[in-house]
């Protein structure tokens, strides 16, 4: 174990704060390697009860009712920034100045230009250290990204197993917006791409980059919202969970579902469908990919298993395998309690690997895990995302993704 203990924070107790409370609980378990000793220090949110549940479930210290709190603990070494994407910019800012290493949320921020900002930060952090002399690490929790599966696929993409990936055809369909009165949140305001694009896109954008290199032009777009208001809440909301609400609503600024097709440095075509209004799919993401010697495809609700088909069987018997998790499979071995194929995996589990990841780069542990995206990697997704706004206001013109 490092001599070095790390003391970390969640900021955001919410539906992915807990998440992430519950990641950095486990990140000292996963994995092996020489590790700190990680001291679960703090949980911020605004909204005191909830904050307070959270740290005590996951074992964390204290409970702050603000992120100013995190900033000025002199104690704290590594912030998670789990809150709605407006918030994203001037929490990360604030966090650097006081010398923290920073865990973003996805989409990275808000807008274009605070991602910008946020970049301009990296830059210009990047180049100081932490009270210990560590280099601050600027990061944006891609969390799809850990999938054992995915990595799996991506692995017979890399050695050219697919001779070459002609189609990759992925779909991020949630029901959270269904009901109409589903409250008003940070979710629906923010204007075109800040919908379900920015809240779901961001993830599926950056895992067929991921898989497949980066897009280099979108086309095709089409984005539209059903429910063009919402009632406020009479309660504090938390994630996608539903309160009593008033009489009073407000305009939903940004897209319930949306379609566009892209084009990936590798060739490929790329085909995308979203929505934060279909029926009966809690959080239902596919991913399928083609070519002419292999095909693979992955469904997050069954995220201890993916379908595989090459050449290797007999013609009479080829067709779809179902290859379920095991030791061979990129990331699983190590990253659960039970170290043991078929027993179980699920997304939740991303989390400890990220956390775990995060804190490998702050605290320059090795163990072989891909460290996490950087603020400028999450500003590529948004300009992607900029530029499917563009094309569908622009009738799905196609718009080139510098
Ligand atoms: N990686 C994933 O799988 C995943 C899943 C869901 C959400 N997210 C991302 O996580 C972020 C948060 O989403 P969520 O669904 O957890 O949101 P949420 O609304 O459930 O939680 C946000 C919390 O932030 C708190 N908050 C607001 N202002 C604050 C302040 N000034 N100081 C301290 N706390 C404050 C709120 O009280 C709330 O509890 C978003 O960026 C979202 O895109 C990621």
């Amino acid at each position: 174990m490092s001599d070095q203990r790390l003391s970390v924070a969640v900021i955001g107790a919410g539906m992915a704060g807990r998440a992430h409370a519950y990641g950095y609980r486990q990140s000292g378990s996963v994995f092996d390697s020489s590790f700190p000793d990680v001291r679960l220090a703090a949980i911020a949110d605004m909204n005191v009860e909830l904050g307070q549940d959270t740290a005590r479930r996951y074992g964390f210290e204290k409970t702050y009712s603000d992120w100013t709190e995190v900033a000025q603990d002199p104690e704290i070494d590594a912030v998670s920034v789990v809150v709605g994407n407006a918030l994203h910019l001037p929490i990360a800012k604030g966090l650097l100045e006081a010398g923290k290493h920073v865990l973003c949320e996805k989409p990275l921020a808000g807008t274009l230009e605070d991602a910008e900002a946020m970049v301009e930060l990296e830059k210009e952090y990047g180049q100081k250290t932490d009270a210990a002399g560590r280099p601050l690490v600027t990061s944006v929790g891609y969390t799809v990204r850990r999938m054992p599966a995915l990595n799996a696929i991506k692995q017979k993409i890399d050695s050219g197993d697919f001779d070459p990936v002609t189609n990759f055809i992925s779909t991020y369909l949630c029901d959270y917006s269904c009901d109409e009165k589903a409250p008003m949140s940070w979710r629906y305001k923010g204007g075109p791409g800040s919908g379900a694009l920015g809240d779901l896109g961001s993830h599926v954008i950056d895992t067929g980059e991921y898989l497949n290199g980066p897009v280099t032009s979108v086309r095709g777009a089409y984005m539209d919202t059903i429910y063009k208001q919402r009632h406020l809440p009479l309660g504090a909301v938390v994630g996608h969970g539903h309160v009593e609400v008033s009489d009073e609503v407000e305009p939903v600024e940004n897209e319930d579902f949306l379609t566009f097709t892209c084009t990936f440095a590798n060739g490929a075509v790329g085909t995308y469908t979203i929505s934060r209004v279909a029926f009966g799919t809690p959080n239902s993401q596919t991913y399928h990919v083609v070519g002419p010697r292999a095909q693979a495809s992955f469904d997050i609700t069954k995220p201890g298993e993916y379908m595989y088909d090459d050449a290797q069987a007999a013609p009479d018997t080829r067709g779809q395998r179902r290859v379920i998790l095991n030791g061979d499979t990129p990331l699983y071995p190590n990253s659960c309690a039970m170290d043991a194929p078929g027993v179980g995996w699920n997304y939740n589990d991303n989390f400890a690997i990220q956390a775990r990841a995060f804190l490998e780069q702050v605290s320059g542990t090795q163990s072989g895990l891909a460290p996490c995206g950087s603020f400028a990697e999450g500003l590529h997704t948004l300009s992607i995302i900029q530029a499917i706004a563009e094309s569908a206001e622009q009738s799905g013109a196609e718009v080139a993704v510098s």
